[in-house]
This record gives C-alpha cells, sequence and structure tokens, in this order.
C-alpha cells in the first residue's frame, strides 16, 4: 500500500461526475473575478495595514503590498495552469493528488482546512469588531463570566446558510457586496488624496530599530524566524521591516487561490480559471498600494496603530462623515470574505472525503442546491465556535503559513505535472518552466520563513495531528486504496 499513490487526472474528472455527489457548473469569468475581489480584500487592507505600517515598515508598507502581490503573481501562475489542466473541486489538494501522490495531497488538504477555517474565524472576529463599531456597543458579551462573540458567531452561521443555498445565490450577493466593497476602497483613496501631506512620506523606509528587550514582540518566539536563525538582532523598520511586513500583509491577498477551488463549478473552466484568478489579483494588488500609500500621506504612520486605521485616518483629519460611511463598507465588505471562506472550506473537506481520505458520508451533495451541504453545516458549527469562544487575533499569521505552503506546493506540482504528464492539454501554461515555479516556491518560502518562530510551532504540531490522522484512518479508508486492493485481500 503506497503512500505515494497517485489520483490520475482523469480518475479526478470521472469522479466530479458521480451522481450524487456532484456539483453544479454555473459559474463564468466574471464570476469569478467579482468571485475573487469577494475573498481578498477584507481585514487586511481594513486592518492589518495600519498595524504594520506602524510598526514594521512606515510608509513602505506600500513596497511590502507590492511584493506580497509579487509573490502571489508567481504563485498565481502555477495556481492557474493547475485549475485549468484538473478543473475538479479541492484546488492545492486535488493538484497535490495528481502529482505529488495521496501523502502529500492529504498534507496539503489538512493544511488547507488551517487555513480557510482559521481564516473565516479571525476574518468574522474583524467583522465583528466593525459591527460593534458601528452599532456603538460592542458585540462581544460576557456569558457566565466568560468572553462569548455572539457577533461573530451570528455572522458565521448566517453566512454558513447562504452558502449552503448554492453558489449562484452566494454569488449574486458576492458580487452586489463588492460592488460596495470596492466603491469605498475607491472613495477612501479618492477623498483621501485631498488630505495627503507629502511630508509623511518620509522617512519612505524608516531606519531599522532594535525591539526593546521585555517589550511586546521581544520573545524569543515572537521573532522572525530568519532574524532567528542567522542570529540577528530582533528589529522593526529598515528592509527586514518591509519584508516581514510583506509576510503580514500577504493575509490581504488570501483568496485568489480559493478561486481555484470552484474550478468545478465554471462552465469553462480553461479560460475561465486564469481570467478569475489574475483579473482579482491585479485589480487588488493596485487598489491596496495606493491605499497604503494614500493612508501612510494622511497622517504619521506611528499613529496607524489602531484597530479601524482607514476610518480613523479619516477622523483625524476631521471627515467624520467619511469615517462612519468607511466602517459601514467594512462591515458589508468583510462579510463575503467570510462567505468566500467558508465556501472553500467546505469543498476542501468535500474533495477529501470524496477520496474516501474523510468518512465518505461527508461528501453528500444536497439534491436540490447541488452543494456539498454536509461539510457545509460541519465548517459552519467550527467556525461559530473559534470565532466566538477563542481569542485568535493574533492566529492571522497561521492562516498565512498555512497558504504560503499550499503555493509552495502547487509551485512544485506544476514542474512534477509537466514532467509526468506532458501530453495533458494546459489552456493556460505558466512561461519559462521549471525557472519561474520554483522561483515562486522560494518566494513562497521566503515570506513563510519571516513569520515568527511561535508560528512555526503551531504550524508543526497541526501539521503533525494531520499526519497521524493519516495514517490513522485514511491510508486504509482511502477509495484510490480500494481500488487498488486485490479483491481477495482479508479474506
Ligand atoms: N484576504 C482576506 C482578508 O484580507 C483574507 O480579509
Amino acid at each position: 500500500m503506497s503512500i505515494w499513490r497517485t489520483k490520475s487526472i482523469e480518475q479526478s474528472i470521472r469522479d466530479t461526475d458521480e451522481p450524487g455527489h456532484r456539483l453544479r457548473r454555473d459559474l463564468n469569468g466574471f464570476d469569478l473575478v467579482v468571485f475573487g475581489i469577494g475573498v481578498i480584500i477584507g481585514t487586511g487592507i481594513f486592518v492589518v495595514t495600519g498595524r504594520q505600517a506602524a510598526e514594521n515598515a512606515g510608509p513602505a508598507i506600500v513596497l511590502s503590498f507590492l511584493i506580497a502581490g509579487a509573490v502571489c503573481a508567481l504563485a498565481a501562475m502555477c495556481y492557474a495552469e493547475f485549475a485549468s489542466t484538473v478543473p475538479v473541486a479541492g484546488s492545492a489538494y486535488t493538484f497535490g493528488y495528481a502529482t505529488l501522490g495521496e501523502f502529500v495531497a492529504w498534507v496539503i488538504g489538512w493544511d488547507l482546512i488551517l487555513e480557510f477555517t482559521l481564516a473565516a474565524s479571525v476574518v468574522s472576529v474583524g467583522w465583528s469588531e466593525y459591527a460593534g463599531d458601528l452599532a456603538g456597543f460592542p458585540l462581544s458579551v460576557p456569558v457566565a463570566g466568560y468572553p462569548v462573540n455572539l457577533g461573530a458567531m451570528a455572522v458565521a452561521v448566517v453566512l454558513g446558510v447562504v452558502g449552503m443555498l448554492g453558489a449562484k445565490l452566494s454569488g449574486r450577493v458576492t458580487a452586489a457586496v463588492v460592488a460596495v466593497k470596492v466603491g469605498i476602497v475607491l472613495f477612501i483613496i479618492v477623498a483621501g488624496l485631498t488630505y495627503v501631506d507629502p511630508a509623511n512620506w518620509t522617512p519612505f523606509v524608516p531606519p531599522s530599530e532594535p525591539v526593546p528587550a521585555g517589550s511586546a514582540g521581544s520573545g524569543a518566539s515572537d521573532i522572525p524566524l530568519t532574524q532567528l536563525l542567522l542570529g540577528l538582532e530582533p528589529t522593526s523598520f529598515g528592509l527586514w521591516g518591509v519584508i516581514s511586513a510583506a509576510s503580514v500583509v500577504f493575509f490581504s491577498f488570501i483568496g485568489f487561490d480559493i478561486v481555484a477551488t470552484t474550478a468545478e463549478e465554471t462552465r469553462n473552466p480553461k479560460r475561465d480559471m486564469p481570467v478569475g484568478i489574475f483579473g482579482a489579483l491585479i485589480v487588488v494588488t493596485v487598489l491596496y498600494m495606493a491605499v497604503a500609500a494614500v493612508v501612510t500621506g494622511m497622517r504619521p504612520y506611528p499613529d496607524l496603530n489602531v484597530e479601524a486605521p482607514l476610518s480613523d485616518s479619516f477622523r483625524s483629519v476631521g471627515a467624520d462623515w467619511a469615517a462612519s460611511l468607511i466602517s459601514l463598507g467594512g462591515v458589508v465588505g468583510i462579510t463575503t470574505v467570510i462567505l468566500v471562506l467558508l465556501m472553500g472550506q467546505s469543498r476542501v473537506a468535500f474533495a477529501m472525503s470524496r477520496d474516501g481520505l474523510l468518512p465518505r458520508a461527508l461528501s453528500r451533495t444536497h439534491p436540490r442546491f447541488g452543494t456539498p451541504y454536509v461539510t457545509a453545516l460541519l465548517t459552519t458549527a467550527v467556525v461559530a465556535l473559534l470565532a466566538g469562544l477563542v481569542p485568535i487575533g493574533a492566529l492571522e499569521e497561521m492562516v498565512n503559513i498555512g497558504t504560503l505552503f499550499a503555493f509552495v506546493v502547487v509551485s512544485v506540482g506544476v514542474v512534477v505535472l509537466r514532467r509526468t504528464r506532458p501530453d495533458l492539454p494546459r489552456a493556460f501554461r505558466v512561461p519559462w518552466v521549471p525557472v519561474l515555479p520554483l522561483l515562486a516556491a522560494l518566494a513562497c518560502l521566503w515570506l513563510m520563513l519571516n513569520l515568527t518562530a511561535l508560528t512555526w510551532i503551531r504550524f508543526a504540531v497541526w501539521m503533525a495531528l494531520g499526519v497521524t490522522v493519516y495514517f490513522c484512518y485514511g491510508m486504509r479508508r482511502s477509495r484510490l486504496a480500494e481500488l487498488s486492493r486485490p479483491r481477495t485481500e482479508g479474506v
């Protein structure tokens, strides 16, 4: 029984036609761009930008966005090639199964569960903070002395149900919300420009400064792994600061990879996948850099370390009405991020269960809506509990490390699949293989290494758990294993 067995592309595509486990093909290229923007623009730009500008990069946060966007573009090419070759739900998981074998596929699937579940929970908590801000009272209340984030739980449950009602409905809801969100971001850029004082942009890259011993963030586990491995004195700002800010604002780009998880639900995946992935990525990178430039121009960067830095910047220049409008945009905009993350997670778990690596009963699709309602229900419940009960604000780096790891595997997978299956038709081909995909893998690895040591430890624990589950369950229950097992075995 080999843990390196691969599932053929043809088998993956055939499985999508299995009655009772089939998703509806309903989305086109434009839907995917909207879907992508819907999940990409969220907590990252609304919250993380300000904190990283204040703590790590100063006005050069604009460069951090450029670096993170460029790394994503490299990985996006690999995703686009894969998604246009293997148009099956499950994203990196499915790609991994076709190229690097079942064990690696399981590891990526397990990793994606971490990415999507934690991201949906973190973003639900962010939504609750913005909503509480608008409402004028906190949506997190003590129950028997323990803080319970009711706002975050409620938003996760409502959106989980919306997702279960079908991709098309979610698509329509997403389109409306994305219009509001992009409108607000454009408003921030245009209105903000009138308040920019270019003096705030100097120094553009603040000189590096040592992190004072004993302060928050100075413990060994809070230091980026690179600085720890190289034995450097922990510093913030300077060029290191710009790079470590890039590995954190990377959070703002997460989502374009989720576009690939819907491959099985698109009408013409070969054309629509590259359009969707690149379209969304280009739009958001431009918007992010513009927002970052405007916000760091409006006030000195040390003042940006607040909970709602975008609206706060407008308040600081006396434009309170604009601040409230932006908060409202934040609440509306973040909603779709949660929705799409929930959908992404239920699709990955669906694909893993259809392959028998998780219990098969999980991959039943709804007879009327054609959605994987069992995994969707479970996902919703877990996310609501995590978001409501666990203080997870600090775990956004976990989301980044999980995502970057999946990107590394996908990039390597492109090279492998070119060698093992050169015959397959590819609507989109990454140029300069193997140089470009390997560059993508190294760039993602570099960003991973700039995350903190604590993040690496947590990641290792989660992955060790996943490996145990595989050897105790998936290895034997895998459909691929069952198909290749001689019928007389065990008799
Ligand atoms: N990119 C998403 C956000 O920034 C996860 O909220």
